[in-house]
């Protein structure tokens, strides 16, 4: 096991660190730079049945359903196709609306899930066009599904996800440019504009690793006795807030909420004292303005601020407490960035407060019963 490990003390700090290669790996073969081209031969052979959907339908489980969720931000930004994400225990016993123009797109690590495999069966009986999105080759939702896109995260071990998810983004980010420039919504240059940023993201996120891992590890010490954490983003951020809540929730034990930004004021500033530590993600491009006067409110009553933004920046800086710089990208591009460090938090927290990070207490890495 140690060798598996490969140095790092858990599975899971290791698969932190092999994003900037499991993202590149998840892209590779699939998005040619110099050519203009995004080949994926799953979407590709079925293109007139995403062409001709009423909506696309997302269902998941756990991180993956948090990845449905910034891909509906993806593809309604870019391919203009109705997008709607369910939890798959949620979707398979309401009796949903489901016909042959749906295309129900199932996002799964694992690709065992007995709820993601049952909501699929149910949408292929109805008549609908299913797709997978799994890491895991040959598994029980990739046999089942029509036609499926691989993400070649490789083996993750670590019960809470981390690699898996960064590759399911990358997956979902390939697949709406691939619409989007098929149906005519995104335009040639912005799509070699965002293609040639997307190729660059491994790099961004190697930058990530290299100048954030220990400033993390620091702050993460100051927070190893909080009893709760608020995760705060906007736009594409929002669902990243609610995985960096889940991460620190699953292995620290500490009790944490994600929420989007705004909706703070309908409950969660309620709690905020000198006591609430508050994660807010704000990156410069996606609604800056609105972050920084919710930075103020939690200020004003004394709130904890770690903030994550991009280098350079003055005004959220100049309120946090704790500030973490990563790089700037176009919005759809900054949960996958911003993820590396709040994944890292709650990893170090996790480790100093003693937990079994690999394996947390009654988690399971797939949950194969209902
Ligand atoms: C479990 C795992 C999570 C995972 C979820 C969905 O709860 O602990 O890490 O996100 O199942 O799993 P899947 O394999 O379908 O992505």
């Amino acid at each position: 096991e140690q060798i598996e490990k490969g140095g790092y003390e858990h599975f899971m700090l290791k698969e932190i660190f092999e994003q900037p290669k499991s993202v590149h790996d998840t892209m590779r073969g699939r998005l040619l730079v110099d050519e203009g081209v995004i080949k994926m031969a799953g979407i590709w052979d079925y293109i007139e049945k995403f062409k001709n959907a009423n909506r696309i339908i997302i269902i998941a489980c756990g991180t993956s359903w948090h990845a449905g969720l910034i891909g509906e931000y993806l593809i309604e930004e870019y391919a203009r196709i109705p997008v709607e994400v369910e939890y798959a225990s949620e979707f398979r016993y309401r009796n949903p609306i489901i016909t042959d123009k749906d295309v129900v797109i199932a996002i799964s690590q694992s690709g065992e899930t007995a709820d993601t495999m049952a909501a699929l069966k149910l949408a292929k009986e109805k008549g609908a066009f299913i797709y997978g999105i799994c890491n895991v080759v040959d598994s029980s939702i990739a046999r089942i599904t029509d036609a499926g896109s691989y993400t070649h995260a490789g083996p993750e071990i670590g019960v809470a996800s981390t690699k898996a998810f960064t590759a399911q983004l990358t997956i979902l980010t390939l697949i709406a440019f691939k619409l989007g420039k098929h149906n005519g919504n995104l335009g040639n240059a912005e799509f070699m504009s965002l293609i040639a940023e997307l190729d660059a993201i491994p790099r961004k996120i190697e930058d990530v690793l290299a100048t954030t891992h220990e400033l993390v590890q620091n702050i993460a010490k100051d927070f190893v006795s909080a009893t709760n954490f608020l995760y705060l983003g906007r736009g594409y951020n929002y669902p990243a807030a609610l995985e960096g809540a889940l991460k620190l929730k699953e292995i620290s034990y500490i009790h944490a909420e994600g929420y989007p930004a705004a909706e703070m004021k309908h409950g969660p500033i309620a709690l905020i004292d000198e006591n609430m530590p508050i994660v807010i993600i704000a990156p410069k491009k996606g609604h800056y303005d609105k972050i920084v006067s919710n930075v103020q409110e939690i200020k004003a009553r004394k709130g904890k601020v770690i903030a994550v933004v991009n280098k350079g920046d003055t005004q959220v800086s100049a309120m946090a407490d704790y500030v973490i710089e990563i790089p700037e990208t176009s919005e759809c591009f900054s949960p996958i960035v911003a993820s590396v460090p709040l994944q890292l938090l709650a990893y170090y927290i996790a480790v100093y407060r003693g937990a079994n990070v690999d394996q947390p207490r009654n988690l399971a890495k797939s949950v194969t019963v209902e």
